[in-house]
């Protein structure tokens, strides 16, 4: 039996619905054919978009969307991906697998899905290869609402009402495939093409500094050094940080739904490091910012795999298992414990591509286990995050040692959400929960759970989806449930 004491007297502060963010780059089949199938396709589309992707997304409430990479960012030119299609300029995507981009899916495109699921835009513009003007035209043709020549061309284009756009990143990994600079360059270069990304009518930008990978402290330090402030004034809004979960190592990748017990309890280790970079990098950020007003934007984050076999390795293209909707929900969990400090976080990526919520082929598509955890988790959006304590015990094997249990307890409207998750790949978790300043009227519970390496294919797409969670009841001093093993659940609970 274990215990889970939730105290709502204690609201620590919001959790941001902006954690729950995604993100999709123009790589393989994310965006073509996953995203976009154009307005010609026999997959049902609004103005070239998927129906089932959007319907999904709106499900689950997408919040914010990152676009368009990435690597791919520092290589686009958004004037290629506006005006009619027959003119679009076609390049070759040169950092994955040089197939040929039609350019077909641009900024109005890209606007318009953010309309269709209801999300926010996260536009990453081009510090690498583009220049001051051409980041400042964008961010002009988008928001500028009065006579000007980028407000004109987009009335041209076919929208004369301008769009609102708040998350503006500054370039991304400026430190390799953004322009391998060094922290103190790519400081200088965030200071210029910063000053000229400006607020049009009431649009109000929220600018990204491109931060570091995983733990280079250094970067942050040097960019944090030389471009958060500008005297008094500050310049920087966020600054972005990428972890991915490597299934080994780099030169000897798994696939996804290849590993064994050692494999599996490695990838816990590594995904809960992300709690030890958030404090590390945020300690930085403090000693340049000690009024916290800059966020950290976790804007990729994900478990990356060996590509799927007979797939282009430059496509990213991998399934997603039972583990690693147990991985989204532990990272999904530091972000909530952080989030007084961490503003967004992107899942790397949406459909087709690493960590994919959504997987399509040709007209058909399925949800991975991953998207089931968001669908678990969104009721923590905007929600109050609870003080909360648990008492796990330790497992895995000599090499990786883990807490058997993850868990999330906050409140929106009134009510209670608990997200718990029980890591053990073969023991059930009895839960007896206490919860303080709370009286419970009604609880409701839903259940994911399956084998570790239970997946969802084309032909079998409802093999790993939610059930009810069956045996939830109050007891005198709160709740009481039993968590199987590799299983993840959500339980709300009404009252006062
Ligand atoms: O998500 C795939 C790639 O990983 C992105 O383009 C890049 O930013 C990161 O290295």
């Amino acid at each position: 039996m274990s215990k889970l004491v939730i105290n709502a007297w204690n609201k620590k502060f919001k959790i941001n619905k902006d954690l729950y963010g995604q993100f999709s780059e123009h790589i393989g089949r994310g965006i073509y054919e996953g995203i976009y199938v154009g307005e010609d396709s026999t997959v049902e589309n609004v103005n070239g978009l998927r129906c089932d992707v959007v319907r999904a997304l709106r499900d689950i409430q997408v919040p914010v969307l990152r676009w368009p990479g990435g690597c791919f960012a520092d290589y686009y030119h958004w004037k290629d991906g506006i005006g009619p299609k027959e003119g679009r300029k076609k390049i070759v995507n040169a950092n994955w697998g040089s197939t040929v981009e039609d350019n077909s899916f641009g900024t109005h495109e890209f606007m318009e899905l953010c309309e269709q699921v209801g999300c926010e835009p996260y536009i990453c513009g081009n510090v690498g290869s583009g220049t001051v003007e051409e980041m400042s035209d964008w961010v002009e043709y988008l928001t500028c609402g009065g006579s000007s020549p980028m407000s004109e061309l987009r009335a041209k284009n076919g929208h004369p009402q301008p769009w609102k756009v708040k998350y503006w990143g500054v370039g991304n990994e400026n430190w390799g495939c953004g322009g391998n600079m060094t922290p103190e360059q790519y400081g200088q270069a965030f200071r210029r093409y910063r000053t000229f990304c400006r607020n049009y009518g009431d649009n109000r930008l929220y600018c990204i500094a491109g931060g570091a990978d995983v733990a280079d402290y250094n970067w942050t330090e040097g960019v944090m050094k030389t471009a958060a402030f500008c005297g008094e004034r500050r310049l920087m809004d966020g600054i972005s940080l990428h972890y991915y979960t490597q299934s080994n190592t780099w030169d000897h990748k798994k696939r996804a739904t290849e590993f064994d017990v050692s494999d599996y309890y490695r990838g816990f280790v590594r995904a809960r490091r992300m709690e030890e970079l958030i404090e590390k990098h945020c300690e930085i950020m403090s000693q340049y910012d000690p009024r916290h007003e800059i966020g950290l934007v976790v804007d990729e984050w994900g478990a990356w795999y060996e590509v799927e076999p007979g797939t282009h390795p430059a496509f990213l293209y991998q399934q997603g298992t039972m583990r690693d909707a147990l991985l989204a929900a532990v990272q999904l969990d530091i972000f909530n414990r952080h989030a007084n400090r961490v503003v967004m976080a992107n899942l790397a990526q949406m459909v087709n591509v690493i960590h994919s919520i959504i997987l399509t082929e040709g007209n058909r598509m399925l949800l991975t286990p991953t998207y089931h955890t968001f669908a678990l988790y969104k009721e923590h959006q905007d929600a109050q995050l609870l003080d909360s304590w648990l008492e796990t015990e330790e497992i895995g094997d000599e090499e990786s040692r883990i807490p058997n249990m993850s868990h999330t307890a906050s409140m929106k409207n009134g009510v209670l959400t608990l997200t718990i998750s029980n890591l053990s790949l073969e023991q059930s978790e009895q839960i007896a929960c206490y919860l303080l300043g709370f009286y419970g009227t009604a609880i409701k519970g839903r259940l994911l759970q399956a084998d570790c390496a239970a997946h969802n294919t084309f032909e079998a797409a409802q093999q790993v989806k939610p059930r009810e969670l069956q045996g939830a009841a109050f007891t005198d001093s709160g709740l009481k449930f039993m968590l199987p093993p590799c299983s993840i659940a959500q339980i709300t609970v009404s009252g006062s």
